[in-house]
C-alpha cells in the first residue's frame, strides 16, 4: 500500500493497529451479514455545511429504505479520524466511507486531482460540473482504483475566499504571510506565487492555529470559515473566488465487494440523491454562512474590485505551467477542451 504513514496520536494508532488485525474477520462479516451492517462515514467539517448535511441525507435515505437493517453512522468534525490519517483508516478497514476534498488525493499519490486547485481555472460551479459529471470525472475516479479505492461520486462545496487580519485584495498583501493550506502541492504552489508562506494543516487544527498565531490566514468557502469559528479569529474576509473545493466519496474496493449486488445498489441509489442534494444546498449554505457572518460583525468583508481580481489571477498563472507536470498535462488539457466545448 502506498499510502503516506503520517503522523496519528495513539489513540488513533491503536484504533489502526485493532482493525489491521480484524480486516479479513470483517469484510467476511459483512459479506454474511448484511443485516445489522454498520457503515461508518468519517469527514472533517462540521455537520451545518453543505458536506454535513448531503451525508446526513444519506443516512436517512439508507436507514429509511432498509428500515434500520443497514445504519450509517456519520462522525463529523474529525470526530473519528483527521487529514492525516483517515485515508489510511479507510485502507484498514477501520473506516467504510470518506468524503475528502480533491485536494486530498495526492497525498495517496494521485496527484492529477490537484488539477481541481488550479486557481482561476473554473469560473463557476457549473464549469466544475462539466468536468465532475462528465467521462473526464468518472475516469478521474476511476484513478482511485490503483489505491483499492472506489470513487462513488462528487459534490461541491463552492469557491474558497481568503482570510487573514487584513485584507487581501493584491497580491502584495499576501507577502511574508503564513497561509494554511491543505496538503495539496497546488495550493502550496498559489500561496508561494502570492509571496506568502504555505503552511500545510489538517482541517481540524486549523482554527486553533489561527487563534495561537501559528499561521496567519487561509482559504476556504464560507460555510466552512463559519461553522469553524474563524471569524472570531481572523478580522478580514477578501471574497477572492480564486478557487474550487469540491468532494469525492470513497470506499475501500475490499468493503465494497463484500455488500451484497441489492444493498451497494441502494446504497448508491441513496448516494446519488444525497449528493445532488447537497449540490443544491452547497449555494444556500455559503449564502447562510454569509448573512451570519456579516450579522457577528467580526469580520470586515472586502469585495475585490475586478482589476484586483485580475492581478491575482495574474500573479497565481505560472502555477498553472510550474505543476502541469505533476498533474499530468493530458489532464489540463482535457479539462480546458471540456471548457472550452459550447
Ligand atoms: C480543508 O481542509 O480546508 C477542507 O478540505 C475541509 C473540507 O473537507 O471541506
Amino acid at each position: 500500500m502506498s499510502t503516506p504513514v503520517l503522523p496519528a496520536c495513539a489513540h488513533r494508532r491503536h484504533w489502526l493497529r485493532a482493525a489491521a488485525a480484524s480486516v479479513l474477520a470483517a469484510s467476511h462479516a459483512i459479506a454474511e451479514s448484511t443485516p445489522g451492517l454498520t457503515i461508518r462515514f468519517s469527514h472533517v467539517v462540521a455537520e451545518e455545511t453543505p458536506k454535513g448535511l448531503a451525508l446526513q441525507r444519506f443516512k436517512n435515505l439508507v436507514e429509511q429504505r432498509t428500515h434500520g437493517r443497514i445504519r450509517v453512522q456519520v462522525y463529523p468534525d474529525g470526530q473519528l479520524y483527521g487529514d492525516q490519517d483517515e485515508m489510511q483508516a479507510l485502507q484498514l478497514g477501520a473506516v467504510d466511507m470518506l468524503a475528502p476534498s480533491l485536494s486530498k488525493f495526492a497525498r495517496i499519490g494521485l496527484p492529477e486531482f490537484e488539477l481541481f486547485d488550479l486557481p482561476f481555472l473554473f469560473d463557476a460551479v457549473a464549469d466544475v460540473r462539466r468536468i465532475t459529471q462528465g467521462p473526464l470525472g468518472q475516469r478521474l475516479l476511476d484513478r482511485l482504483g490503483r489505491q483499492g479505492l472506489v470513487g462513488l461520486g462528487y459534490f461541491d462545496n463552492g469557491f474558497k475566499q481568503m482570510s487573514a487580519n487584513r485584507p487581501l485584495l493584491e497580491p502584495g498583501d499576501f507577502v511574508g504571510l503564513r497561509m494554511r493550506v491543505q496538503a495539496s502541492r497546488v495550493i502550496a504552489e498559489q500561496m508561494r506565487a502570492l509571496g506568502a508562506q504555505p503552511v500545510t494543516l489538517g482541517f481540524s487544527e486549523t482554527r486553533r492555529a489561527l487563534a495561537a498565531g501559528v499561521v496567519d490566514g487561509t482559504e476556504n468557502p464560507i460555510s466552512n470559515f463559519w461553522t469553524q469559528r474563524m471569524h472570531e479569529v481572523q478580522s478580514d474576509l477578501s471574497l477572492t473566488q480564486h478557487g474550487y473545493l469540491g468532494y469525492a466519496v470513497v470506499v475501500h474496493q475490499r468493503f465494497w465487494r463484500g455488500i451484497p449486488t441489492p444493498d451497494r445498489d441502494l446504497l448508491g441509489q441513496a448516494l446519488r440523491e444525497a449528493l445532488a442534494y447537497g449540490n443544491t444546498i452547497a449555494d444556500t449554505q455559503n449564502d447562510k454562512a454569509m448573512a451570519a457572518l456579516r450579522a457577528a460583525g467580526t469580520t470586515r468583508i472586502h469585495q475585490p474590485s475586478a482589476s484586483q481580481r485580475e492581478r491575482l489571477r495574474k500573479a497565481v498563472q505560472p502555477v498553472h505551467q510550474g505543476l502541469a507536470r505533476r498533474i499530468g498535462s493530458q489532464w489540463i488539457d482535457a479539462v480546458r477542451y471540456a471548457l472550452a466545448k459550447p
